[in-house]
């Protein structure tokens, strides 16, 4: 006679082993995948990086050394605001199309060596200064680019935080940087040379 109660008992059998079976190849599985993805190597935040949001790997300790080198001037402006000097200073030229016109040729001969004709960090000389260039283009846009923030950037560079931005107090004015952040403000419009 058939018997329904052995054959559901087999089948239960059957399921179970199969569902055992299942968890140890996942489990066999899943540190490898991750191991994978280790040994191709993790640069330090990258943002175009598909797994650069993992938490573990956002902490300040996983970040490169460049990458720390870059945020040390943000969170220093963050917290302690620009050096006395230059705080309050706001833009003293207007956005007319001169004033972008020459801050475009103060921007070719000063900056684009390094940060790239449009401010994408892709300047002739960008791979060889550390940490990389950084994109201007993108940076114009952060609501923490105050006046003061880039009049205290680009006078005192990078030295003090350990980066290759030049300081360029002594070699530009004030009112040359005013212009140079018209340009960028503008969006780093073509200049005809
Ligand atoms: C020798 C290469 C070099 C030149 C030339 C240069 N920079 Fe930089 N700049 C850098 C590097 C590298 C960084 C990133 C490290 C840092 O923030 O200090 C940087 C950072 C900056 C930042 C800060 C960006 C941010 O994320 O807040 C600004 C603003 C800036 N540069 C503007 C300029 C301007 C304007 C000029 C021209 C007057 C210029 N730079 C010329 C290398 C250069």
């Amino acid at each position: 006679m058939f018997d329904c109660r052995a054959l559901a008992g087999r089948l239960l059998g059957v399921s179970l082993i199969a569902g055992v079976a299942g968890l140890i190849a996942l489990s066999a599985t899943l540190p490898s995948m991750a191991q994978k993805e280790d040994k191709a190597g993790w640069p330090g935040p990258d943002f175009w990086h598909p797994g650069w949001m993992h938490h573990d790997r956002w902490g300040p300790r996983n970040r490169s050394p460049e990458m720390i080198a870059r945020m040390r001037r943000h969170r220093t402006f963050m917290h302690a605001g620009a050096p006395l000097a230059y705080r309050g200073a706001r833009s003293t030229v207007s956005m007319t199309r001169n004033v972008i016109k020459a801050g475009g040729e103060l921007y070719s001969s000063h900056c684009a060596s390094c940060h790239g004709d449009r401010g994408l960090g892709d300047g002739a000389a960008a791979k060889s200064v550390t940490p990389s260039p950084a994109l201007l283009a993108h940076m114009i846009e952060r609501p923490m680019v105050i006046d003061e923030y880039l009049l205290w950037t680009i006078f005192d560079g990078g030295k003090q935080f350990g980066t290759d931005m030049p300081a360029f107090k002594g070699t530009l004015s004030r009112e040359q940087i005013w212009k140079i952040v018209a340009y960028m403000r503008a969006g780093f419009p073509k200049v005809d040379k």
